[in-house]
């Protein structure tokens, strides 16, 4: 028997599943953890705690599947991207780390703009502009403003890859979260000499890049023991949680698309050739595919809006005995009209990436009047993360980038109204898929791949993976939906200078 084992380290918590060849889902758990914003654009992690839910979660899988220790062949590892995880020489932290989400680097990625000789130079060495949540920006805020501790790092990991290095000693990264540090060559994946030299940054900082099937060592004896596992289970390259989610979803091959409602809101679609936004609105990154790529746009907030409605405003939901409040949110907001009687809604709590990468950008609430209640608050949180997903989508359309087919998922994707809005709002039907684990999921594929048991992922997920139901456009909804999605853009055009004049009061 062979299993599998997927684990995600994600911004609010790890997930880990444990797989069989047929894709299988033999147990599943799941540990969270918190993150720190000691300051209003910042947002930080202990790598520690990533470590122990590591740790957890492999144990809680192990002991709940009753698996035989050396039936688990291999480990795959997807991870939140972005992260900056900072190591001294004696391989301890320097500092939390600095996420995804942090917003810090505005002046860094000027800096990075201007070393590499302006933003079109850069977008050819890297194939992506410099935008605040990328690694490298946060390697120069460190530099800037902490330059002791830059002094005392040697090597600098993504989050899933220092889980790597304490599950078998190697500093090792995989080509699509290692895109995500703005120093990969894209195009020919791997590091980019030119840039690192032009950032003055030691090519030795960094992490030997793999494919992400490739193994990229063995578990050590000590953690072998710690989990229950053996030293002959190999850990393979993984993936970053986008990739990771898209491969979990099926999205190997050409015309297929990914929308995801996490926390942040992901639009991702696979691509056989490098292509790249000359504007550098969506992201290029190599795909988990080995040797193709995919484009993506992420909103920053997404089901992470609604996440935030819930928890500060809808405490009585919370505090209610057996009752889901997000169930007791939809109720409400399938209630309302769509288009939430003209209340609109900007999803950018924490600023926004694609397609304003912009840090400065808020959420608001735009239109609202007497008659609106929570539930028209609810659905307009909803229609306003779909406008966002949809300007990401709109830009892949007009690169001529081929759409066949929307798959969604995510913890959004659970809501029938949601997945409705998506479809009506994309102008196309979305579908389901069997396999409902995303990123978890996907790294437990390329970890059947790595261990031998599929010739690529592609077959892999040909095996496992297919479409389980769709949900069809509403044509009136669509054309109403087709008619405010500008009047959505002009509201950030319109306040663009005042989230700025906002920034400035300090
Ligand atoms: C992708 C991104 C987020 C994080 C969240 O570019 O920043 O989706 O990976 O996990």
């Amino acid at each position: 028997m062979s299993i599998f084992l997927g684990i995600d380290i994600g911004t609010s918590g790890t997930k880990t599943l444990a797989v069989n060849e047929q894709g299988e889902i033999l147990g599943e758990a799941a540990a969270s953890y918190p993150a720190s914003h000691p300051q209003p654009l910042w947002s930080e992690q202990d790598p520690e705690d990533w470590w122990r839910a590591t740790v957890k979660t492999v144990r809680a899988v192990v002991k709940q599947a009753k698996l035989k220790p050396a039936d688990v062949k291999a480990i795959g590892l997807s991870g939140q991207m972005h992260g900056s995880v900072f190591l001294d020489k004696n391989n301890e932290v320097v500092r939390p780390a600095l996420l995804w989400n942090d917003q810090r680097t505005a002046a860094e990625c000027d800096e990075i703009e201007q070393r590499a000789g302006g933003r079109r130079k850069l977008i050819k060495l890297v194939a992506n502009p410099a935008l605040t949540g990328f690694t490298a920006p946060k390697i120069l805020w460190l530099r800037n403003h902490e330059p002791k501790n830059f002094d005392r790092t040697v090597k600098i990991l993504l989050p899933k890859d220092d889980v790597r290095r304490r599950l078998t000693g190697e500093f090792a990264t995989e080509v699509s979260d290692a895109s995500g540090m703005l120093l990969l060559d894209v195009a020919k994946r791997d590091w980019s000499k030119p840039l690192l030299s032009k950032l003055e940054l030691d090519p030795s900082l960094f992490a030997t890049c793999y494919e992400s099937e490739q193994v990229t060592g063995k578990l050590t004896a000590d953690v072998a023991k710690l989990l229950g596992l053996t030293t002959d289970c190999v850990v393979v390259g993984g993936a970053g949680d986008c990739a990771a989610n898209a491969v979990g979803n099926g999205i190997v091959k050409k015309g297929l698309l990914a929308s995801s409602l996490g926390t942040s809101g992901v639009m991702f679609v696979h691509s056989d050739e490098m292509q790249f936004d000359p504007n550098g609105r969506l992201h290029t990154f190599c795909h988990a595919v080995h040797g193709k790529w995919h484009m993506m746009g992420v909103s920053l907030s997404a089901a992470g809006s609604l996440e935030w409605f819930c928890q500060q405003l809808c405490q009585e939901l919370i505090a209610k005995k057996g009752v889901d409040p997000y169930a007791v949110l939809n109720q409400e907001a399938s209630h309302v009209p769509t288009g939430s009687e003209g209340l609109f809604f900007l999803p950018y709590l924490a600023g926004e990436r694609t397609p304003h990468a912009d840090p400065l950008a808020r959420g608001c609430f735009v239109g609202l009047t007497l008659k609106h209640s929570r539930g028209h608050m609810a659905r307009s949180i909803m229609e306003g993360v779909a406008y966002a997903l949809n300007d990401s989508l709109q830009i892949i359309r007009e690169l001529g980038v081929p759409v066949k087919q929307i798959r969604v998922g995510g913890g959004g994707a659970k809501s029938d109204l949601w997945r409705q809005i998506q479809a009506d709002t994309f102008g196309q039907k979305v579908h389901r898929i069997n396999a409902e684990q995303g990123p978890a999921f996907g790294v437990a594929l390329l970890a059947a791949v790595g261990a031998g048991a599929y010739k690529n992922i592609e077959e892999a997920c040909a095996a496992t993976i297919h479409t389980v139901d769709e949900t069809a456009i509403d044509k009136a909804a669509a054309k109403y939906h087709a008619r405010a999605v500008p009047v959505f853009q002009q509201l950030y055009k319109s306040l663009a200078k005042d989230f700025q004049a906002i920034a400035n009061l300090g």
